[in-house]
């Protein structure tokens, strides 16, 4: 078992969480608090829909500054007049909790991890199964599966293989599980698991799509406990000093890259396993 790093050990210290939320509170600060102030002294009664988006484009500012991911940007942008709409419906208390509650159920290990959630899209999937061998028997490994896509798709057009998605957002196990029981195949399950527990010598390729967060922590693990001759696949995230034994290029908009690690081969530019 591996402890997880936490997401300080990025080059972005502290929670991503933790970040917006402060840019939202001092952009607020100097929204409502210089902006409203200056815009009276000169006479001017400035609209709450200009003040709200002005509020979000500096949370975006102040987002950029603490370097959160781009994906926060629309968030920022949305938050604030979001949040005022939602206050003028007059909705019920508990719409408050239960949106957090929500939230908290997808971000999960965004706030834990510095890992949020995106997914594999299709062009990944089908350059994920040309990957696997042609004879059965091999097991493979989601580390974070989300909502279980590679799980189910790869389940589906490799029957002869066996599929184990891990993932531990509550409501993301939930909906993957759920997918998996009625529309999986027999040789896919989702697992409640963190996957730093989890014994990567069971499985003949790990794949993860995660965050530069994880990924050192994650390749010492998969050099100790993957067998030779296994592959580590990480979606996107390289491992800084230990470069790829090869990287498979996809054809879709992001133009995602596959990295791939064969375990038990010589590392490039380091020490041998
Ligand atoms: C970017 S998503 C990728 C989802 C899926 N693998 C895919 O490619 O569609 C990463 C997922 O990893 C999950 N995750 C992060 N840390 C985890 C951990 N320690 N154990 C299990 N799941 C984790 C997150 O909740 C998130 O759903």
């Amino acid at each position: 078992m591996t402890s997880p790093p936490s997401a300080d050990s990025s080059s972005r210290p502290g929670p991503p969480i933790i970040k917006a939320l402060v840019a939202q509170a001092l952009a607020a600060l100097v929204v409502f608090g210089g902006g409203r102030m200056f815009a009276s002294a000169i006479g001017i009664n400035a609209p709450m829909a200009g003040l709200l988006a002005a509020q979000g484009m500096m949370a975006a500012i102040f987002g950029f500054l603490f370097r959160l991911p781009l994906w926060w940007l629309p968030i920022h942008l949305l938050l604030p007049p979001a949040v005022a709409v939602t206050l003028a419906w007059k909705l019920p208390a508990w719409v408050f909790p239960a949106a957090f509650v929500a939230l908290l159920g997808v971000f999960w290990n965004s706030m834990r991890g510095g890992v949020p959630l995106y997914l594999s899209n299709l062009s990944t999937k089908t350059a994920l199964a040309r990957l696997l061998p042609e004879k059965g028997g091999f097991r493979f490994a989601d580390l974070g599966c989300g909502l279980g896509g590679p799980v189910l798709t790869l389940s589906r057009v490799r029957p002869e293989g066996r599929f184990t998605g891990f993932e531990t957002a509550p409501l993301l196990f939930a909906i993957a599980w759920l997918r998996q029981r009625f529309r999986g195949q027999g040789n896919g399950e989702i697992r409640r698991t963190d996957f730093w527990s989890v014994d990567l010598s069971d499985f003949d390729f790990v794949y993860c799509f995660l965050s530069p967060v994880p990924m050192p922590a994650l390749y010492e693990k998969a050099r100790r406990e993957m067998r030779p001759g296994s592959l580590l696949i990480s979606n996107s995230f390289e491992v800084p000093g230990h470069p790829a034994d090869e990287i498979v290029s996809v054809e879709d908009r992001r133009q995602t890259k596959l990295h791939l690690w064969k375990m038990g081969e010589k590392e490039k530019g380091g020490e041998a396993d």
